[in-house]
């Protein structure tokens, strides 16, 4: 069966992973750079803007895993763009430019319905407004056997986490105390919904946690 994984998520210590106020100017929100400051340097997120090489720690080697055999992806629709309420026009195509690094489709959730979007590159995102269970059946299929990726942002991963349908997390924790913005944790118990952290590994600027649901 293939599993539904959330990989690479930044959240500082006191558990946000956004900080508040996105919009275009700042998609991760004020500070939330903060939180993925571990992920710039990395090769994996230099290469896919273009440069020839980057960092290729343990950070890199976490990041990269995190793209291993994934099929498809789901995202909320703040993590797809900085538009509120009902779609103006067709006109935004996400943060990432014409050829977006996912290569598979891209499940976007929404109370807001739009026609399916392709990209160059394979990436063709679906907006789906029938809810959490729906575009999860949705991205198994499309992922033909392979892993679904939980892209984020932080209200579309606590409604799968409390739903008990992620299998795997990797959190990266940035040692930032941010206090404000979309926090992951608040009223959830991890524990009780049967997670545990199985392994945690100290990369150059972040701590890496995998967290996996008991069967
Ligand atoms: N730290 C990290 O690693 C990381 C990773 C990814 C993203 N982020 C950041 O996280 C932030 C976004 O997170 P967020 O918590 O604000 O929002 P989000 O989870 O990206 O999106 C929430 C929105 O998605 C739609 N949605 C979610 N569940 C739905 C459902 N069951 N049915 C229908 N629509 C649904 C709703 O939008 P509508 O009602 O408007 O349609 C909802 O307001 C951004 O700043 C992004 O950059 C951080």
């Amino acid at each position: 069966m293939s599993k539904l994984r959330v990989q690479s998520f930044g959240v500082s210590l006191d558990g946000y992973a956004a900080g508040p106020d996105q919009g275009l100017q700042r998609p991760l929100g004020a500070r939330g750079e903060e939180l993925m400051s571990w992920f710039f340097p990395t090769r994996v997120f230099q290469k896919m803007h273009g440069a020839s090489d980057g960092e290729a720690g343990v950070d890199n080697a976490m990041a990269e895993q995190g793209f291993d055999g994934i099929g498809a992806w789901i995202l909320g629709r703040n993590m797809f763009g900085p538009i509120r309420g009902p779609w103006p026009d067709e006109s935004w195509k996400g943060w990432w430019g014409d050829e977006p690094p996912y290569h598979v489709p891209v499940f976007v959730l929404t109370h807001h319905a739009r026609p399916p979007l392709a990209m160059r590159g394979g990436t063709v995102f679906h907006f789906v407004t029938d809810g959490i269970e729906s575009a999860l059946a949705r991205a198994r299929v499309a992922a033909g056997g392979r892993d679904v990726r939980l892209g984020g942002g932080t209200a579309t991963v606590r409604q799968y986490l409390r739903a008990g349908l992620i299998d795997e997390l990797h959190l990266a924790i940035r040692p930032v105390l941010l206090g404000a913005g979309e926090n992951l944790w608040r009223d959830i118990d991890a524990s009780a919904l049967g997670y545990e952290c199985t392994k945690h590994v100290a990369g150059e600027r972040a701590m890496h946690v995998f967290l996996r649901r008991r069967t």
